[in-house]
């Protein structure tokens, strides 16, 4: 059943969200791939719809259902979830990139499937950068001079130097987006898990609005926020 047409705080907004994990294949069989469930991007898309905005979802590998009454495109590998992005934020106002990238991807695609050889050498693999999809679609915008809002995420554990708002804080100025949504990880932390907690850093503000909660509370939280972002540039 189709819902109405609800008044929120992102009516009439275009937002673009991205999901799940990619596989990267080596060979017609296997891939890598990550422990990305999804589970947050589908929350946000269905946050934002619910906000009223018009929602286009680009899912990579999710397991979870995919929302109603939002535009869906499935995609596979970084390189299909690139083009797919690139193109759909031509005409979003918010692009907001949830998925888990894969950084690297095997050097090449075996045309035949892999086979143990006979004389017992191992295959080893090679691995090559992905595209920083977020950078991309952040040059984009500038590039087309589009006012669009790009919000990131980051999943950090901080080390003996480094907190985790430490290295969020650089991962938002490094990618150039507007919003930054942090997360720490630990062993037993965010994956296919339901609970979440996150600090949402912004290019523009020094404060750092933090919410805990399901995915679903988290993703409402970041939408306000979007509202938020949208609200203080239109003024
Ligand atoms: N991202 C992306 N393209 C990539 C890698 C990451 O668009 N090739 C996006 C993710 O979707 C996320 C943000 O960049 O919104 C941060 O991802 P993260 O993996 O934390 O950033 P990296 O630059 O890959 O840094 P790291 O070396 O810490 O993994
Ligand atoms: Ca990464």
């Amino acid at each position: 059943v189709p819902s109405s047409p609800v008044a929120g705080p992102l009516t009439g907004r275009r937002v673009l969200v991205t999901a799940g994990g990619t596989r990267e294949a080596l060979d017609p069989v296997r891939f890598l791939g990550n422990r990305s469930s999804g589970k947050q991007g589908v929350a946000l898309a269905e946050a934002a719809r619910d906000a009223g905005a018009q929602v286009h979802l680009i899912a990579a590998h999710v397991e979870t259902d995919l929302p109603q009454g939002v535009e869906t495109t499935r995609v596979s590998s970084a390189h299909e979830l690139e083009a797919a992005t690139l193109r759909a934020a031509g005409d979003s106002d918010v692009v907001v990139m949830a998925a888990a990238v894969a950084d690297f991807r095997p050097a090449s695609v075996g045309e035949h499937k892999m086979k143990k050889s006979e004389d017992g050498t191992d295959p080893v693999i090679h691995l090559v950068r992905n595209p920083d999809i977020l950078r991309a679609v952040v040059a984009q915008r500038d590039e087309r001079g589009l006012a669009q809002l790009v919000v990131g995420f980051a999943a950090e554990t901080g080390d003996a130097e480094h907190s985790v708002l430490d290295f969020g804080r650089a991962k938002l100025r490094r990618k150039g987006c507007d919003l930054l949504v942090l997360n720490e990880v630990g062993t037993d932390k965010v994956f296919g898990r339901d609970e979440t907690e996150v600090t949402v850093l912004s290019a523009r503000s020094a404060e750092e609005p933090a919410a805990h909660g399901s995915k679903r509370d988290v993703a409402r939280f970041v939408v306000e926020r979007i509202g938020h972002e949208l609200g203080v540039r239109a003024d």
